[in-house]
């Protein structure tokens, strides 16, 4: 049988995570070496409408209609079924696959999105550009999120470092050197709505100082543009460490995160980070292409379930 086929990679925040929801820039980068794949198998011969999930890692194979209207999945499908103007999808299974960690920042819900949207995009012979592709995706990343910025969603549909903006038009990164970067990962999942719906009530009861906050990482997003651009890898990791005591101000971390990031620091990284929205899910450490096992181990020893190297390559940022 003939399927078609379409995957997604994960993502990192660089940088400007929780300040770009009160429109400050963040910058997220595509992280290839992670991805979501989803697979469409025909059935022509199968009942209208009989659409089996298939999700072998969690051992789930159900038919659509059984799933609860609740569960994400059903619910992201039939925003879809609306969108693409049909009553019911044509029989087939739907096979997904994902080697991105889940509520831990690297971008799952995103990535299953775009991979899904492009499948069925196929699938039906509807053709979306990627405009359509990233508006769609943000839909979806609402049944996720709640109230997000659409940061992660437009890093994984156009799969190139951006400088975003809510509401603004995409500004792509061009990158002049590769950047390695290790993730650790606490083990900890944390829901992206708890922690944003926390710094929004802290920001209503502590509106100075939030903004100030805000405002301070919004600078140190820019200045990390400005030294990617020139490939100023040690100018960068300087600005993630401070970016880091910021989100700690923000009351996104936790003891687990913080001892990642000290011990990337002390194993030589140029700079760390929580990445995504806290309390939990990664961290991530800027290093040098030498230093990516002795970080690893370091990150290991000091408590990560896993490590992953990404390598974000120049060409995802020309243009
Ligand atoms: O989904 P995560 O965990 O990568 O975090 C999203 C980043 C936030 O800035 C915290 C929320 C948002 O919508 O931008």
């Amino acid at each position: 049988m003939t399927a078609i086929s379409r995957s997604a990679s994960g993502k990192l925040i660089l940088c400007g995570e929780h300040a770009v929801v009160y429109n400050r820039p963040a910058i997220a980068v595509p992280v290839d070496q992670i991805a979501t794949s989803v697979k469409i198998f025909a059935k022509p011969l199968a009942e209208k409408g009989l659409v089996t999930i298939l999700i072998p890692q969690i051992g789930m194979e159900s038919n659509l209609k059984n799933l609860p209207d609740s569960q994400p999945l059903k619910h992201s499908l039939a925003i879809l079924q609306d969108y693409f103007k049909i009553n019911h999808f044509p029989a087939c299974d739907i096979r997904i696959s994902s080697t991105i960690p889940i509520s831990s920042g690297l971008g799952s819900s995103a990535s299953l999105s775009v991979a899904l949207i492009r499948a069925l995009s196929e699938f039906l012979g509807q053709k979306m550009d990627n405009e359509e592709i990233n508006r769609v995706a943000f839909d979806l990343e609402k049944i996720h999120h709640g109230n997000p910025s659409g940061i992660d969603n437009t890093v994984i549909t156009y799969a190139r470092p951006v400088y975003f903006i809510r509401g603004e038009e995409i500004e792509f990164i061009p990158l002049v050197k590769p950047l390695d970067i290790v993730i650790g990962c606490t083990g900890i999942r944390a829901s992206t709505a708890q922690a944003v719906a926390g710094v929004r009530e802290r920001w209503i009861n502590q509106r100075l100082k939030y903004d100030e906050i805000f405002s301070n990482v919004g600078k140190i997003t820019t200045q990390i543009r400005e030294s990617l651009r020139q490939g100023k890898i040690s100018d960068i990791g300087l600005l993630l460490t401070q970016n880091h005591k910021l989100l700690q101000e923000m009351e996104v971390s936790c003891d687990e995160l913080d001892e990642l990031v000290e011990a990337a620091m002390s194993a030589g990284a140029f700079g760390a980070k929580l990445t995504g929205s806290g309390r939990g899910g990664n961290m991530l450490a800027l290093v040098d292409a030498s230093a990516v096992e002795q970080v690893k181990d370091a990150l290991t020893q000091a408590g990560a379930v896993s490590t992953i190297h990404a390598i974000i390559q120049p060409s995802k940022g020309v243009g």
